[in-house]
């Protein structure tokens, strides 16, 4: 039997984050972490009440491993937990969130058939508003399924998908904030240069965002059509969406998702 719930190899940017949303569901004596680096970890389990391992102690004892190295370094992490796996003889399950990789990658990397969960996460889910796209193998279970998902409960929205569209989607939302963020930076730093003080435009820059987000998943109306509603005519909204399309703006953004979406699928033949 497995005495730990949620194990976490790697506690990077990703890792910790999802270690974050699943301690507000579990406790803390249900988690275990590990990392290269310990001293992250260390610091990481203060925070959350929970104890520190190394990979092999967490590859032996938690049910659901999660996987939060990065895509290069997750074949040299398997080798290293291959002989514990095949030492188990209780249920577990193997959490990959590595970007690109396949799950028959990942059973040929550790010559195995294991129970695999491939998961996309995004940093948002710290503050319980990620996107967790999800798929995997036949050998995970229904009930385990629930209780992957009921772990993640506060890390936000978990969307089940076919493995072939979560590169594509992972462009998306996986990446997707760190264009964001640069997007609400730009509107801050115009902001400023009108002559708002710079903590008032990153508060109403991100206020403006979150807003518009809930817009389109609460409206249920196109993007456009929302657009619309904002444009007076001649007013200056219009001038400004002017303004964005004789700088490409969106021939920038599908340009960047595009080339995150090829980088993705390098990222998973390495
Ligand atoms: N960041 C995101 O927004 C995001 C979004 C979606 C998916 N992902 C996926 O999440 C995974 C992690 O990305 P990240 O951005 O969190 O990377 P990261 O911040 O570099 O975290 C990876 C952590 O794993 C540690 N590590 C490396 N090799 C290890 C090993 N053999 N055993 C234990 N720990 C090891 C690293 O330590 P050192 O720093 O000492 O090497 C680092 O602390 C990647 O597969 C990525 O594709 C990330």
């Amino acid at each position: 039997m497995s005495d730990y719930k949620f194990g976490f190899i790697g506690v990077g940017n990703m890792g910790s984050a999802l270690a974050i949303a699943v301690s507000k569901s579990v406790s803390g004596n249900e988690i275990m972490l590990a990392d290269k680096f310990a001293n992250k970890a260390q610091v990481l389990s203060n925070n959350l009440n929970c104890d520190v391992y190394d990979n092999t102690a967490v590859a032996a004892r938690a049910k659901f491993i999660f996987l939060g190295v990065k895509p290069q370094m997750l074949k040299e992490t398997l080798d290293g937990i291959a002989d514990t796996l095949a030492r188990r003889t209780d249920r577990f399950i193997l959490v990959s969130m590595a970007a690109g990789v396949q799950i028959s990658s990942i059973k040929e990397m550790l010559g195995a058939n294991y129970p695999i969960i491939r998961i996309m996460p995004n940093t948002p889910v710290l503050v319980g508003e990620g996107m967790i796209l999800y798929t995997c193998n036949d050998e995970v279970f229904m009930d385990e399924i629930s209780e992957f998902c009921d772990g993640l409960k506060f890390a936000g929205k978990l969307d089940k998908i076919p493995e072939n569209l979560i590169d594509a989607a992972s462009a998306v939302s996986g990446c997707g904030p760190a264009f964001v963020y640069m997007f609400a930076e730009s509107l801050a730093d115009a902001a400023v240069e009108c002559g708002l003080p710079r903590a008032k435009a990153i508060e109403y820059a991100a206020q403006t965002l979150l807003g518009s987000a809930k817009m389109i998943l609460k409206t249920s109306k196109h993007p456009a059509e929302l657009k619309d509603e904002v444009c007076s005519p001649a007013g200056s909204t219009i001038e400004g969406v002017h303004a964005l399309e004789n700088s490409g703006f969106r021939a920038g953004v599908m340009n960047a998702v595009k080339s995150s979406y090829k980088r993705t699928k390098e990222l998973g033949k390495n």
